[in-house]
């Protein structure tokens, strides 16, 4: 195939055709890899995947703020649970599909224990992830988000690169955290992520935030997790924060109310090596998606650069320095 211009990125050894990628919570399933390859995402990050399959909140739980360009959402992973989504990536890889695929993990609401659910993950699915993400930040599963906490993160991530040591085939691992996270949480996540106990491979900044931050619309009293335009600034801020805590040394996906190309660069000049969208996707569709490659492009050729891996991080201390 032919690389688009200057926006191709090589990362944990697989080559990206662009830097764009459909963030987890849009096929939860992995039932639409295809399609979403072939409007042009670089990379399709599919699940979370519970192990078994459960049903998630009652309906309504997800709610359109229009006015605000965001999303409300209290899904609580719905998931057809690991067999079943297992069995749909092994029929498209051995159709011949070669897009790039991350297998997003979460866990049962009713798992009485969390690390066994993401050690089945690997286990199951490492034939077919082009990479996995450990997701301790979606705000709608109790208990979740306390394996943020500096103990139980550095157990379960143990746990793990123990289990995916053994494998034949080992996909990179990354972690997905919050913006919600106080800057010692970050500190402490930086310093664990960095261990070769846990061998993290990079960090998917950021879910969605339980803040309610300058919204209009009378659905902000929905309870659940808040993504799009709101939460752009966070999450650029926070990747600036980890990039720097981290001395670039750990690749980082950008997520976060990204609509335009701008938000795109911002976010790699904060320290993204990739980006992931959602919200806009949701709201504008596939033509987004040439829109933000092709804006992207231009920018960093207007600043001279030669690929994305040339911006990375080039704004991070100024970034941290104006939002002090
Ligand atoms: C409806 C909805 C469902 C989501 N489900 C998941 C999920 O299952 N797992 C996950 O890690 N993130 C999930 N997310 C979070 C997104 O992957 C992303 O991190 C967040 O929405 C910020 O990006 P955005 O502003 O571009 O939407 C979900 C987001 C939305 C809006």
């Amino acid at each position: 195939y032919v690389i688009q211009s200057n926006i191709w990125s090589k990362l944990w050894g697989l080559q990206f055709e662009n830097p764009l990628g459909m963030a987890a919570g849009f096929d939860k399933h992995g039932e639409a890899i295809k399609g979403l390859h072939k409007m042009g995402f670089g990379f399709v990050e599919i699940g979370s995947v519970t192990p078994k399959p459960q049903s998630g909140n009652p309906k309504p739980r997800v709610f359109r703020l229009t006015e605000d360009r965001a999303i409300i959402n209290r899904y609580g992973f719905n998931s057809d649970g690991h067999e079943v989504v297992h069995s749909r990536l092994q029929d498209l890889k051995s159709s011949g599909f070669q897009g790039i695929i991350g297998v997003n993990l979460g866990k049962n609401k009713n798992s009485n224990n969390p690390n066994v659910d993401f050690i089945e993950g690997i286990s199951k699915f490492s034939d077919v992830a082009d990479y996995f993400v450990i997701n301790v930040s979606s705000p709608n599963t109790p208990g979740l988000r306390s394996l943020q906490n500096r103990l139980k993160l550095e157990e379960l991530l143990t746990v793990v690169n123990e289990m995916r040591s053994t494998l034949p085939k080992r996909p990179p691992l990354l972690l997905k955290i919050a913006p919600d996270l106080s800057n010692q949480e970050q500190k402490d996540i930086a310093e664990i992520v960095q261990k070769s106990e846990t061998n993290v491979d990079g960090i998917i900044i950021s879910n969605t935030t339980l803040r309610r931050i300058n919204l209009s619309n009378n659905l902000k009293k929905e309870s659940g997790g808040l993504s799009g335009a709101p939460i752009a600034e966070l999450s650029t801020i926070m990747i600036a924060n980890m990039y720097q805590l981290t001395n670039g040394k750990i690749p980082i996906v950008g997520v976060g109310g990204v609509f335009n190309g701008a938000d795109a660069y911002a976010k790699i000049k904060a320290g993204a090596s990739l980006v992931q969208i959602y919200t806009s996707f949701a709201y504008h569709g596939p033509p987004i998606i040439a829109k933000i490659k092709s804006e992207l492009s231009e920018l960093l050729l207007k600043d001279g650069y030669q690929s994305v891996a040339e911006a990375v991080g080039t704004n991070a201390k100024e970034i941290l320095l104006t939002s002090t």
